[in-house]
């Protein structure tokens, strides 16, 4: 399996703090927030990871995490050239570094613990019974589930619906930004056209999975996406502190 953290788009709603520099660069507590998705490709047992971002910060990621060694894998990098294409159009430049193996996707801005490589174990020995699947982590988020994509899944982790952003949502669990995909993941990509927001949407690409009936959903119960507001960077700056002052994370 191989690994791919995402830490592209423009981050405006983190303007000022955003003008000139990337998102995932920004300090959670004591730490660059792309620390904390790269420590968990670590947990999760991933060797060799892609990080995709923008031309503008390349270099900066390159300066701060080298070839990757503080992380024990090797680091590889890739720029998006339109940096809001989507989170799908930016997994298209994983195709060749994954030589059709399975891929661990998780977005720079996502910092969450639990046991991924347990969960990878399990999607893996999945994928050899069946040969085919992917799988999201969704977290319980009573109010503000519908600023996310809401997943409803039946009782034995299956998925039965996704939508992006819901007015009305259909459960109040939160896809989070970690996904599993067998090798297919790029045939499935190349087919996806842009949102009404201009994107190729992760969700659609969860769906074409949900539609062959092999998306499983795990639910995890810390998580915070850093990256969606002032509020959710401050949020995670101090859920993160207090965490490392109790030695859970
Ligand atoms: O964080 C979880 C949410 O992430 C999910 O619940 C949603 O289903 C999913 O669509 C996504 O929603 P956001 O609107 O929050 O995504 P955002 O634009 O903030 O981008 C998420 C990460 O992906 C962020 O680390 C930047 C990176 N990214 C994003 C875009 C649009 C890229 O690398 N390239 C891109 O083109």
């Amino acid at each position: 399996m191989k690994g791919v953290v995402l830490a592209g788009g423009l981050a405006t709603r983190l303007r000022p703090l955003t003008w000139v520099t990337n998102k995932h660069l920004l300090p959670v507590y004591n730490k660059p927030m792309i620390y904390y998705p790269l420590e968990m490709m670590r947990q999760a047992g991933m060797k060799e990871a892609l990080l995709i971002t923008s031309g503008d910060h390349v270099g900066d990621f390159a300066n701060l995490l080298k070839s990757g060694d503080e992380f024990d894998m090797r680091l590889y990098y890739a720029i998006q050239h339109n940096p809001t294409g989507g989170i799908a159009d930016a997994m298209k430049l994983a195709e060749e570094f994954s030589h059709h193996e399975p891929l661990l996707v998780i977005l720079g801005d996502n910092i969450f613990k639990f046991d991924l490589k347990k969960s990878v174990e399990r999607f893996t020995a999945q994928l050899e019974k069946e040969t085919r699947g992917a799988m999201v982590f969704g977290v319980r988020r009573d109010t503000e589930a519908r600023q996310y994509g809401v997943i409803e899944m039946d009782g034995e982790g299956k998925v039965l619906s996704i939508e992006e952003k819901p007015e009305k949502p259909k459960s109040d669990i939160a896809q989070t930004g970690v996904y599993l995909y067998d090798h297919r993941v790029f045939d499935f990509v190349r087919t996806l056209t842009p949102s009404a927001r201009g994107q190729l949407e992760v969700t659609d690409l969860n769906n074409m999975y949900l539609k062959e009936k092999s998306l499983m959903c795990e639910v995890i119960d810390w998580w915070v996406d850093a990256g969606t507001s002032h509020d959710e960077l401050l949020a995670a700056n101090m859920q993160v502190a207090e965490r490392v002052k109790q030695g859970l994370l």
